[in-house]
């Protein structure tokens, strides 16, 4: 069997960065590369892994990136909307230096979302060669060390639009581990789809109860409403006006389940249980200590 080379794009992200490390752990044959953009990270050598330079908006980066490389997980980085020169170009240049399986990061619902940048990107790959898996994950719990950690640390309160509207939070770690699996196994899931989510579904009073019982303070759940949430992010968070609108957008589809489905797939790709909110609050408490 030929070794695997596999380039892993947005790996100083919350996603690339799990996908890495379950690589590392679970799938020691193969060779990783990392793609990053600055400078200062491409001269971060370590043994175990090689660094090259990918920026999706400079074409010119894209052949040398891919070169020799077997296969792709491919993140589509939430500052770019225009998917065409840029993610679905990157495609054509994978496709055409032979890398053989294109693992990619979408969203839950993009097959019938056609304002989600992902759907374009689905599209390109749907209309090449069956070299693809799409990973449709749902709400990240990570979004409360990443998004939300600020209003938690400082004010002591999760503040958004989503009303009693239940969410399947899955954790990253899972979908890291999911997505290592399937970019080292080239003669399976191609062509196939599969959405992740966590195995129950929590409303944010829950998840502010549970946060308050692992930080030993309280924390509090104020649902916001979306004017309240509009200025928070324009003014407090200092988010751009289209930033902005698309997130209060998100949270708002929580309140009408948007993010409630639990789907059974991820437990079926994992070897363990996939973690449930609970389960990752326990793990990251020192995210949210004052
Ligand atoms: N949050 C959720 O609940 C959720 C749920 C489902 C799907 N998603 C999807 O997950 C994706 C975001 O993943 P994430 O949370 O891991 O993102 P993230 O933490 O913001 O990381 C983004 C990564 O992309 C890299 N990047 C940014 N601009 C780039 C460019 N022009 N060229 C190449 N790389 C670039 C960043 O590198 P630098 O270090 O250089 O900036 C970083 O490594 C989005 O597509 C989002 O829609 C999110």
């Amino acid at each position: 069997m030929n070794k695997e080379t596999v380039l892993v794009t947005g790996a100083t992200g919350n996603v690339g960065r799990e996908v890495v490390a379950a690589l590392q752990a679970f799938h020691p044959e193969a060779d990783i590369r990392v793609a990053v953009r600055s400078p200062k990270e491409l001269d971060q050598k370590t043994s175990d892994y090689e660094s090259v330079y990918l920026d999706f908006q400079d074409p010119d980066s894209f052949t040398k990136a891919v070169a020799g490389c077997t296969s792709v997980f491919l993140l589509r980085p939430p500052a770019i909307s225009n998917t065409k020169d840029t993610l679905n170009r990157f495609i054509g240049c994978a496709r055409k230096s032979g890398v053989r399986r294109i693992v990619f990061l979408s969203v839950a619902g993009a097959a019938d979302n056609r304002w989600v940048p992902h759907h374009a990107v689905e599209q390109e790959l749907k209309n090449g060669p069956e070299d693809w898996v799409i990973l449709r994950p749902g709400f990240f719990a990570q979004n409360l060390e990443s998004a939300y950690r600020e209003d938690i640390v400082q004010d002591d309160r999760l503040y958004v639009p989503a009303g009693n509207g239940r969410v399947a939070f899955v954790d990253v770690r899972d979908i890291g581990e999911v997505a290592a699996k399937v970019l080292t196994s080239p003669n399976k899931h191609a062509g196939m789809i599969y959405t992740l989510t966590g195995p129950e579904s929590y409303t944010f009073y829950e998840v502010a109860d549970l946060l308050s019982q692992y930080l030993n303070r309280s924390i509090i759940y104020k649902p916001a409403s979306i004017p309240g949430y509009m200025f928070h992010l324009l003014f407090t968070k200092k988010l751009g006006f289209m930033q902005s609108i698309v997130q209060t957008i998100l949270h708002v589809g929580l309140r009408f389940g948007q993010a409630e489905k639990v789907d059974p797939m991820l437990g079926r790709l994992l070897s363990h249980t996939p973690n449930n909110i609970e389960h990752y609050i326990r793990d990251r408490t020192e995210v949210w200590e004052e």
